[in-house]
């Protein structure tokens, strides 16, 4: 186990790598769409606690663990408590999450580069808005195009990863991740300038508490969970390319601030437009693909604000699946002694093909149901809804009890003098978050 491993050149670097991994499509298709569902500003609102009260101890969590450890999301475990530990089971699911999410994370990515294509080549423009809503028909019921788009995204995925943590990952989001923030950029201060603006401002941050559900309120924690890339190993793998002795609370409150800013100012942009054209804000999933490209149609300058949308996601979605398929390739490497490239290949070759039942899913196999869902139901609830909050209460656990207040005080870097945020930290990770994400899971367990 010797082999030397890579680390991050910079903390920054690291910063960067965390937050595209964070930032992705649940970020910009999923939260603007539960959170427009959901009523807004409430469901906005108790988003907000969530990712401050169970998302960022976790985080700080699972950055201990992977610093700590220096080892992948199985063998972590055992370097931070004992060989064989039964808690290393929590780096496995991890492992099988991992495959399953990027499975069906690509046939998304898919579609979002079929419609940045779109954009890029104008196809919106001069189209009757039924026409431009059907483009995403025709996208679900073509088995090839869809296929053919998900091969393309887990290609780009495998090429970024095969490079290995610097000249790879670290490389692409040196890239990836300013030129997103700068197109979001842009985009905000373009959508000042539309009327809907104010109208968006406030229903996304004013709550009217009536709109809230129950159900509301456990989609807003779980989505904290998998829009901070928490419970499966990732913020463990990547903690571990982290040399010792960096602040873990600072850099965990970045990330989540960062990730935050970035769903609620897409959110801000993606709401501005649909309130200009007085549409409205519950068309769920398929918002991002026909509510916003009939707009894009309709605009000045739609074409240009199409493009760079599109792209923005594509890019988000890349800095995330790399993520995921870094979890499942360090696993193997470093346990099973494997060569990166022939192992980064070969898992990339298995995820494409798991993806492809998602990619049938609204074609070929619509009719194929287990549970009452599609394959591609299936694979987003069974891992959003029980193995990322099963892993997340876990791994709390794990950290709360197991490693306990010596681990708390080492990602504080407090010292031994006792404090507020400490016993905060503590007795978050050992009763808070786990009993809040438990309900969760009931939830989740209960709707299979
Ligand atoms: N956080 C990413 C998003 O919001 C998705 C993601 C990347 C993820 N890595 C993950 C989700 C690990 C759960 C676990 O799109």
């Amino acid at each position: 186990m010797s082999t030397a491993r890579s680390h991050w050149s910079t903390r920054f670097a690291f910063i960067l790598a965390a937050v595209g991994s964070a930032v992705g499509l649940g970020n910009l298709w999923k939260f603007p769409y539960m959170a427009g569902a959901n009523g807004g500003g409430a469901f906005v609102l108790i988003y907000l606690l969530c990712i401050a009260a169970v998302g960022v101890p976790i985080f700080i969590a699972e950055l201990y663990i992977g610093q700590k450890g220096q080892k992948n999301a199985v063998a972590s475990f055992e370097a931070t408590h004992e060989k064989n530990t039964p808690w290393r089971c929590i780096g496995f699911m991890g492992l099988a999450s991992a495959f399953i999410i990027l499975s069906f994370y690509s046939v998304v990515g898919g579609w979002i580069l079929d419609f940045s294509f779109k954009s890029i080549f104008n196809q919106f423009a001069g189209k009757s808005d039924e026409e431009v809503k059907g483009f995403l028909g025709a996208l679900f019921e073509s088995p090839w195009t869809q296929v053919g788009w998900h091969f393309v995204f887990m290609t780009g995925t495998v090429g970024i990863v095969l490079g290995g943590v610097r000249n790879g990952i670290e490389k692409w989001n040196k890239i990836l991740m300013p030129t997103l923030f700068a197109l979001l950029g842009v985009l905000f201060i373009y959508s000042f300038t539309l009327s809907g603006f104010s109208q968006s401002i406030s229903f996304l941050f004013s709550p009217d508490t009536s709109k809230l559900t129950a159900a509301g309120v456990l989609e807003a924690v779980g989505h904290s969970f998998f829009t901070l890339s928490l419970g499966m190993g990732a913020i463990i793998t990547y903690g571990s390319y982290l040399k010792k002795k960096e602040g873990l609370a600072k850099i965990a409150i970045t990330v989540a601030f960062l990730d935050t800013l970035v769903a609620l100012i897409a959110g801000v942009v993606i709401f501005s437009v649909v309130f200009t054209h007085g549409m409205e804000p519950g068309g769920g999933p398929t918002l991002l693909f026909q509510t916003l490209p009939v707009l894009f149609s309709k605009m000045t300058g739609g074409y240009i604000l199409a493009v760079a949308f599109f792209l923005l996601v594509a890019f988000a979605a890349f800095s995330s699946s790399v993520s995921l398929l870094e979890v499942a390739v360090a696993y193997w490497v470093e346990t099973k002694k494997k060569d990166r490239v022939r192992t980064t290949l070969l898992i990339g070759i298995v995820i494409f093909g798991i993806g492809v039942l998602s990619a049938l899913s609204t074609n070929v196999l619509s009719d194929v149901k287990i549970f009452k869902f599609t394959f591609f139901d299936l694979f987003d609830k069974l891992t959003s809804s029980i193995f990322l909050p099963l892993g997340g209460v876990l791994i709390s656990l794990f950290y709360g009890w197991v490693l306990g207040p010596k681990a708390i005080e080492e990602s504080l870097s407090l010292g031994k003098k006792p404090s507020l945020m400490k016993i905060g930290l503590l007795w978050t990770t050992r009763v808070l978050a786990p009993v809040a994400v438990m309900i969760v899971l009931v939830k989740g367990v209960m709707d299979f």
